[in-house]
């Protein structure tokens, strides 16, 4: 199967088990559940869940349930764009090629919608049939990829914080680790923990993980500098008018399409003890790298 057909049978399978785990929109209080899904179901990429169902692949071919065990990233995730889109934080109109969740629903609505998709994924995760240590490992390893220690949460407050101050490449680095690195990471290690890796398959995982997470946001800097709202579905430029530390602002575009790259190979080096089982994250480290949205 090619790419692009392998992308569409994942994506087609994640939609699905997140539409089983995410309340109907008829179920009271009605329009909570209706904020919940209307960004959850606005066309992200999946890439998290993606990679997390891949590690998990790589290490012991299908496992039962990993789709499950997949969700929860993209939960987070989703939650992070609409607190990221919030007129507190990065104050956007668009996300996903729609209007943002605050813009349909209301700040208030958003927040706690943001709030219900975190909530919902740790329950999601309380709730695997899953041996009980292995589902403890999980949930510690989401829960600090998305907390204030080198996760998600304190990669925001230092992306925040960082408006207008000199470029550095030292806060930069360690803000694009933070915020998009550590979610990315989690979901190989996520797949690896599931599918019941050893400890050095985990570790394999986990570094080709923080390669393509790294990857990951200079990429998406760069996008942001070079394609137009349209094909984003989100406000392109958006950036520089906030002044933010990124790739291009520190290294210029070039340089830093050339670390991209860098990433990129040495996430592919990292698989080769995995060989042929590895084909799909050879192919999805590409993908990060060349995808133009
Ligand atoms: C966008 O993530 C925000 C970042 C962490 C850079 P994605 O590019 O994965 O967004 P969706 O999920 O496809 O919308
Ligand atoms: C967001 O980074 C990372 C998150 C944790 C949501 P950005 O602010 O660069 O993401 P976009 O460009 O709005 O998608
Ligand atoms: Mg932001
Ligand atoms: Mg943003
Ligand atoms: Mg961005």
């Amino acid at each position: 199967m090619n790419l692009r057909d392998y992308l569409a049978v994942q994506q087609h399978l994640v939609d699905a088990e997140l539409d089983r785990l995410t309340p109907p929109e008829t179920t009271p209080p009605a329009t909570i559940h209706r904020a919940m899904r209307y960004s959850l179901f606005a066309g992200g990429k999946r890439i998290r869940p993606v990679l997390c169902l891949e590690a998990a692949r790589t290490v012991a071919g299908e496992v039962e349930g990993a789709v499950t065990a997949a969700c929860p990233l993209e939960l987070i995730h989703t939650y992070s764009l609409i607190h990221d889109d919030l007129p507190a934080l990065d104050n956007d109109d668009y996300r996903r090629g729609k209007l943002t969740n605050h813009k349909v629903f209301g700040d208030a609505m958003a927040i706690l919608a943001g709030d219900a998709l975190l909530t919902l994924a740790f329950q999601v995760l309380a709730e695997l049939p899953a041996p009980a240590d292995r589902k403890v490992r999980l949930m510690a390893e989401l829960a600090t990829a998305s907390g204030t220690v080198g996760g998600m949460i304190g990669g925001q407050v230092a992306d925040l914080e960082g408006e207008g101050k000199p470029p550095d490449a030292a806060l930069l680095e360690s803000i694009h680790r933070a915020k998009t690195g550590a979610l990315l990471r989690a979901s190989l290690r996520m797949g690896a923990i599931y599918a019941g890796a050893t400890d050095a398959q985990y570790a394999a995982l986990s570094c080709y993980g923080e390669h393509i997470g790294l990857a990951f946001q200079i990429v998406d800097d760069i996008l942001d500098v070079e394609e137009s709202s349209e094909a984003l579905g989100k406000t392109a430029g958006k950036d520089a008018a906030q002044h933010k530390i990124t790739f291009p602002a520190v290294y210029g575009l070039e340089v830093s399409r050339t670390m991209a790259e860098a990433e990129c190979a040495r996430a592919h080096q990292v698989l080769e003890p995995f060989g042929e089982r590895a084909a799909r994250l050879h192919e999805l480290a590409d993908l990060i790298v060349r995808r133009k949205s």
